[in-house]
């Protein structure tokens, strides 16, 4: 089986076609991973590919929307019978429909539409990724969270749904760690990138997608004796 340490590892990234993502997916194909994006925009994901594979990276790109459980466990399927492994899942993809608003009047499908994407899009694709991971004995998943879903920054109100799916997937992320501890090179964290200038996070953020990438890339490539069940930012843990 072409898995672990050895033979060429595959990556999927979701939300691989622009952004953050994009920047993770560029950064792991540069160190020889094989990596499959995603996303639901069809041109954008052929154009993303074509820039890739023109650098020689070793990239596919494959649709995918997260809130589509089926579509989920499809793609981790065809992986494995094409690969017979499944090495890093980088789950990025992500919405923030409620900038700045306030909670006190939030509608209820614009949280529904938020969680089923942030958080149970990711739940969805661990679920689907995990029984490969356990066979392999190796596995490292990313979780792309948020600083505005740590505890600490809830002094500040406003964007709920947003926060509220981010802080879910941290507890996820620990919860996960912590029921695979008796696989422990599979590794589950989670990510703040930073404040980071794409089509989410608007013009004016002071960091580039190739910098909010360092962490999650960092996690993804864990050794063996790295940290499990953690958040961090900057390559340092940050409080949930
Ligand atoms: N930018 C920031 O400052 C910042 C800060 C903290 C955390 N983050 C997190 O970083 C991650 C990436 O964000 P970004 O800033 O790179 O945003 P972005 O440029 O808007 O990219 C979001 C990506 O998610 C994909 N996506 C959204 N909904 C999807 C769905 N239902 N199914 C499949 N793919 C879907 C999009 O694909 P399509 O284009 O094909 O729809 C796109 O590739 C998100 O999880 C975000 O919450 C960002």
């Amino acid at each position: 089986m072409a898995n672990s340490n050895t033979a060429v590892k595959v990556a999927l990234v979701t939300g691989g076609n622009g952004g953050i993502g994009f920047a993770i997916a560029k950064q792991l194909a540069e160190q020889g991973i094989r990596v499959i994006i995603t996303g639901r925009d069809v041109e954008k994901l052929k154009h993303a590919v074509n820039e890739l594979k023109q650098q020689e990276l070793n990239v596919e790109g494959v649709l995918l929307d997260v809130t589509s459980e089926q579509q989920c466990q499809n793609l981790i399927d065809d992986i494995d019978v094409n690969y017979g492994c499944l090495d890093i899942l980088i789950n990025n993809a992500g919405i923030a429909i409620d900038q700045w608003q306030s909670g006190l009047t939030i509608a209820k499908d614009v949280v529904e539409q938020t969680m089923t994407t942030n958080v149970y899009g990711p739940l969805s694709l661990m679920q689907a990724a995990l029984p490969i991971m356990k066979r392999q004995k190796y596995g490292r998943i990313v979780n792309i969270s948020s600083e505005l879903a740590s505890f600490n920054t809830m002094e500040m109100g406003m964007t709920l749904a947003y926060r509220m799916s981010k802080a879910a997937l941290n507890s996820m992320t620990k919860i996960l760690a912590l029921e695979l501890a008796d696989y422990p090179n599979i590794k589950i964290n989670a990510a703040a990138p930073g404040w980071v200038k794409t089509a989410l996070g608007g013009e004016d953020a002071p960091l580039s997608p190739e910098q909010g990438a360092d962490t999650p890339v960092w996690l993804a490539t864990l050794d063996a004796d790295g940290p499990n069940g953690g958040f961090f930012r900057e390559r340092n843990p940050y409080p949930w």
